[in-house]
């Protein structure tokens, strides 16, 4: 029987573990979100994450700037909330407006406070193997992986998608995992043929159902970093989940995968942070 990774499980769980470890703390670490304009998937990922983030515990608060503000406005916000003592995580919601350089906002962030692990001394850190701030999809995957008791050491992982946000990092924290990591994209020569040689296959690209279910070594670990919103408002995966089903020894559903765990390793990123800054 094909193991399906119950996401929403394993976030709730998460979630309930550091509201619990934040009882026991004589402060609340903070959270801060920044989000430019009126990006309306961005509102409800915002909203989302505010939420999340007050249920657990967290001091939680949102800067939503006009579409107007300027870069130098948005990076002024930044800094003031680099030198804030009350704000131990900050995450600038993606996309911006088009004439602000998402890179200079990303790199304005303390990278002690870079609760997205997107600045690059962390993305450095994590290709060089020191301890830092992670990429909370990428961190999530990790944790289903655990749950789905993947053997990772030895095992063949190949990555399809090379972004800063997923690819790169998913691959980084694979090999950390003693993982033989391959990293696939839009230009690979054989995509079909790299993916059937996956012990772990990490789809995350962007393209609904590109993943067909014969890319899928049998017994494989499927991990659906995709979230496609179609034209009848139903999101679909990188995989073609059906096909996927029968070869998988486990996978993870979309709705209901990867998804909820990102906002629970942005918690955990959150407090991560707030103990490091106050050790
Ligand atoms: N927009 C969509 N996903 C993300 C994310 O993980 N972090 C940020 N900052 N913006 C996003």
């Amino acid at each position: 029987m094909t193991q399906i990774i119950d996401g929403k499980a394993v976030a709730a769980r998460l979630r309930s573990s550091l509201a619990a470890r934040i009882a026991q703390l004589s402060f609340k670490p903070g959270l801060a979100v920044v989000r430019v304009g009126e990006d309306p998937a961005s509102g409800v990922y915002v909203r989302n994450k505010d939420r999340a983030a007050s249920e657990a515990g967290f001091a939680s608060r949102t800067i939503h700037l006009p579409e107007s503000t300027t870069e130098a406005e948005l990076l002024a916000q930044i800094a003031a909330l680099n030198a804030d003592p009350g704000v131990d995580g900050i995450l600038v919601q993606l996309p911006l407006p088009k004439h602000i350089r998402s890179e200079a906002a990303i790199a304005a962030v303390d990278p002690a406070k870079d609760v997205d692990g997107f600045h690059p001394v962390n993305a450095g850190k994590l290709a060089s193997g020191l301890p830092g701030l992670v990429p909370c999809t990428p961190r999530g995957v990790m944790h289903l992986l655990a749950e789905a008791k993947a053997k990772l050491s030895g095992a063949r992982a190949v990555v399809v998608g090379r972004s800063q946000i997923v690819g790169r990092p998913m691959a980084q924290l694979l090999l950390g995992a003693d993982c033989t990591v391959t990293i696939a994209h839009s230009r690979t020569a054989d995509l079909p043929g790299e993916c059937r040689r996956a012990d772990i296959l990490v789809a995350a690209v962007g393209r609904p159902e590109m993943i067909r279910g014969d890319w899928v070594r049998e017994g494989a670990m499927v991990i659906d970093v995709g979230i496609n919103r179609m034209p009848d408002g139903k999101l679909k995966g990188d995989v073609a989940y059906e096909e996927a089903l029968p070869r998988a020894a486990a996978i993870t559903p979309v709705p209901g995968g990867v998804g909820p765990m990102t906002i629970a390793c942005l918690l955990e990123n959150t407090l991560e942070a707030a103990l490091a800054r106050r050790a």
